[in-house]
C-alpha cells in the first residue's frame, strides 16, 4: 500500500512536470521543442535515456536529438527499430532487454502526432518492469504535448513563410508598378517631345513667316540707313530711327527663336515661377501667322492680377499651344472664326485659363474619348495633343476639362494651383 503511495506520488508528480511543457513551447521552433522534450524525459522523468525526432511536414527527417547516456547495443536496436519504422507506426513497439551485459536498457518507441505522424520519441530504461502502465501514460502524454507544440511552431513557421511570400509578392508587384510606371513616364516624354517637333512641323509656315518678316524688315531699314548716311549731307536723326527699327525687328525674331527653341528641347522639367498672360501672349505670338492666314480673330479677357504659377514654361506652352490649335482646326469649316482665351483668379490660389471657340463643337458622342491618348476625329491628326495636356496639367496638379461653347463650338478650360509668395516676389522684382 505505501508502495502504491509512492509510484501514484511520483506519476503525479511527473505529470505535474509534463504539465509544465506546453506553456513554455508557444511560439518556440521545433528544435528547442524535440531538446526540451528529450531533456525533460531524462531529468524530470528519470528515463536514462532519450530520443526525439521531428519529421518535416513537406517530408524528410528534420530533426534528431538525443539526451542521457546508452550504450552501443542500444544504438544499434535504435538504429535498426528505425530503419523499419515507417509512416505506418501507430501503436507503441515495446521492446524487452535490449542485450548489454552490465546495464540492460529496455526501450520503447512512441508516435509523435495526432493525425498526422510528427516523429517518434525513444525511451530507454534500466528498470526491469520498464515500460510500466504509468511510463506509458506519461510518455504518451508528454507525446501528446509536444505533438500539439510541434503543430502550433509549423503553423508559426508557415505563418511566417505565407507572410514572407506575401511580402515577396507584395515587393515584386511594387518593383513592376515602379517600372511601369517609369516606362509610361518614358514613353509619355517621347510623345510630349514628338507632338511638340510635329507641331513644330505644322507651324513651319508660321515660323518661317515669322523669322522672314523681321529679317526683310531688318534688309529694308538697313538699305534706307544707307540712304540717309550716303546723302552729301547725312541724316543721322533719319539713320538712327532705322537702326531703332533693325534693333526691335532683331528682337522680335530672337524672341520668336527662344520660344521655339523649347518646343525642340527634349526634357525640360525646369519650374519656375510664371506669368500665365505672357505664357499666352507668348504662343499667339508663335501662333500669329497660323491665326492670320485662318482669318481667326482674337479675343483675349486676360485678369492682370492672376498670381505667378510656379510650372515647367516649355510645357505649359505646349499646353495652351495644343488648346489654341485645335481650336483652329475646329473652325476651319465655320465661317465664323473667334478664338477668346481668358485667365482669371479662382478662390484662393486657383488661376484658371479658358481656350474657347466657335468651331464645331465636340460631338457628344465622343467627350468621354477626346482626352485618351491615340483619339483622333482628324485625317491627320496623331490623337495625342489632349491627352498630353492632361498628362501635363495633372502632373502640376491642376485640372483640365471641356464643356460646350456658350453659342457654339467648345471651352477648354484649366486650372492650376498658385504659388502665392513666389509669384509675388517675382512680381515685385520685375516691377
Ligand atoms: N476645340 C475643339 N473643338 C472640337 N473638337 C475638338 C477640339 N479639340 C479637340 N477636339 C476633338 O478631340 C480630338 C482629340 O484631340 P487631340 O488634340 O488629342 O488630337 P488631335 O488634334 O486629333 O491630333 P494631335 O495629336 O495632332 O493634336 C480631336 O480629334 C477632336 O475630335
Ligand atoms: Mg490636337
Amino acid at each position: 500500500m505505501a508502495d502504491e503511495n509512492l509510484r501514484l506520488r511520483a506519476a503525479l508528480r511527473d505529470l505535474v512536470a509534463l504539465s509544465t511543457l506546453p506553456a513554455g513551447w508557444i511560439g518556440v521552433e521545433p528544435r528547442p521543442i524535440a531538446a526540451g522534450l528529450a531533456d525533460i524525459l531524462t531529468g524530470s522523468l528519470d528515463f536514462d535515456f532519450a530520443f526525439v525526432r521531428l519529421l518535416n511536414p513537406a517530408g524528410g527527417v528534420t530533426i534528431d536529438v538525443t539526451s542521457g547516456c546508452a550504450t552501443s547495443e542500444f544504438f544499434d536496436w535504435l538504429q535498426a527499430q528505425l530503419s523499419t519504422l515507417d509512416e505506418s507506426l501507430r501503436e507503441q513497439l515495446i521492446v524487452d532487454d535490449i542485450d548489454d551485459r552490465l546495464k540492460p536498457l529496455r526501450g520503447i518507441i512512441i508516435p509523435i502526432g495526432f493525425k498526422g505522424y510528427a516523429g517518434l520519441v525513444a525511451v530507454g530504461c534500466e528498470r526491469s518492469e520498464f515500460p510500466t502502465d504509468t511510463d506509458r501514460m506519461l510518455l504518451t502524454v508528454a507525446a501528446n504535448h509536444a505533438a500539439t507544440a510541434f503543430r502550433g511552431a509549423n503553423l508559426v513557421h508557415e505563418r511566417r513563410e505565407a507572410e514572407e511570400e506575401v511580402r515577396k509578392a507584395r515587393d515584386q508587384l511594387e518593383m513592376k508598378v515602379i517600372e511601369r510606371t517609369s516606362e509610361l513616364q518614358r514613353t509619355m516624354n517621347e510623345l510630349t517631345h514628338l507632338n511638340r517637333v510635329a507641331t513644330a512641323g505644322v507651324l513651319s509656315a508660321s515660323i518661317t513667316h515669322e523669322i522672314s518678316q523681321p529679317l526683310a524688315g531688318i534688309l529694308m531699314a538697313a538699305s534706307s540707313a544707307q540712304r540717309w548716311l550716303a546723302l552729301r549731307e547725312p541724316n543721322i536723326e533719319e539713320a538712327q530711327g532705322s537702326l531703332d527699327q533693325i534693333e526691335r525687328a532683331g528682337h522680335r525674331a530672337g524672341e520668336i527663336i527662344t520660344a521655339l527653341r523649347g518646343m525642340f528641347k527634349r526634357d525640360t522639367q525646369a519650374r519656375e515661377a510664371i506669368d500665365l498672360n505672357e505664357l499666352i501672349f507668348t504662343v499667339l505670338a508663335i501662333l500669329r501667322y497660323e491665326l492670320q492666314s485662318n482669318h481667326v480673330e482674337i479675343r483675349t479677357e486676360l485678369d492682370e492680377s492672376i498670381p505667378n504659377v510656379d510650372v515647367d514654361r516649355v510645357q505649359l506652352q505646349q499646353v495652351v499651344l495644343n488648346l489654341v490649335m485645335n481650336a483652329i482646326e475646329a473652325m476651319k469649316s465655320v465661317s465664323n472664326r473667334i478664338l477668346i482665351i481668358k485667365s482669371a483668379a479662382r478662390k484662393p490660389n486657383i488661376v484658371y485659363v479658358s481656350v474657347e471657340d466657335t468651331g464645331t463643337g465636340v460631338d457628344p458622342f465622343n467627350c468621354d474619348d477626346i482626352f485618351k491618348p491615340m483619339f483622333t476625329t482628324k485625317e491627320r491628326g496623331m490623337g495625342i495633343g489632349l491627352s498630353i495636356c492632361q498628362s501635363i496639367i495633372e502632373s502640376h496638379d491642376g485640372r483640365i476639362w471641356a464643356t460646350r461653347g456658350t453659342d457654339k463650338g467648345s471651352i477648354f478650360q484649366f486650372e492650376l494651383s498658385t504659388n502665392v509668395g513666389q509669384g509675388d516676389q517675382v512680381r515685385q522684382h520685375r516691377a
